[in-house]
């Protein structure tokens, strides 16, 4: 049977079980909170664009990309995104639901005028970096300073 095609759409405030049942498998964490704050800004449409998504299959949420759109903030005088995470349920990895999230994604970062997107990934997390470096991703020439408060 040929496989189906996942369908794309924005993330929606009842997505947040899904997402965060999501995370925990991929990432082994527990973050509700992180993720009702996170859907709550990116829901709440009168102060930013939602770039959110998620892709579902046989009616489920197998996967999500989330991310925020900055319009000449932080010192950037480009218009510019971020990818703030993304994770695809091991059910439904290698089958290409994280590259059309990914293809989207860009779509709609282009729709709006955004000229470079920005993510951070752990040094370490090897399959996320080549994720990422498969859709073109580089080393940034910004570095990602820090500063361990006692
Ligand atoms: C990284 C991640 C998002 C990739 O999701 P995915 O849906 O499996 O990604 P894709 O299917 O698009 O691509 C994965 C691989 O499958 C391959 N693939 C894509 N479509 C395919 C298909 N139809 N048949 C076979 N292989 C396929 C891709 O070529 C890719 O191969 P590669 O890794 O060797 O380059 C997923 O593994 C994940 O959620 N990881 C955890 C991320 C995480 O920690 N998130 C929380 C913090 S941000």
């Amino acid at each position: 049977m040929a496989l189906q095609e996942p369908k794309m759409r924005v993330m929606r405030r009842d997505d947040i079980d899904a997402v965060v049942a999501i995370d925990a498998l991929v990432s082994k964490q527990q973050r509700r909170e992180y993720y009702e704050r996170k859907i709550e800004a990116v829901v709440n449409s009168s102060n930013n664009i939602n770039t959110s998504l998620v892709a579902e299959l046989d009616g489920k949420v197998a996967g999500f990309i989330m991310g925020d759109v900055y319009f000449g903030e932080f010192g950037i005088p480009e218009t510019s995104a971020t990818i703030d995470t993304v994770g695809v349920h091991p059910d439904y990895q290698n089958r290409g639901v994280a590259h059309d999230l990914m293809d989207q994604f860009l779509t709609n970062m282009k729709g709006v005028g955004v000229k470079k997107i920005y993510t951070l990934v752990n040094w370490n997390d090897f399959s996320l970096e080549r994720f990422f470096a498969n859709h073109k991703f580089q080393p940034s020439k910004r570095i990602n300073l820090e500063l361990q408060l006692p």
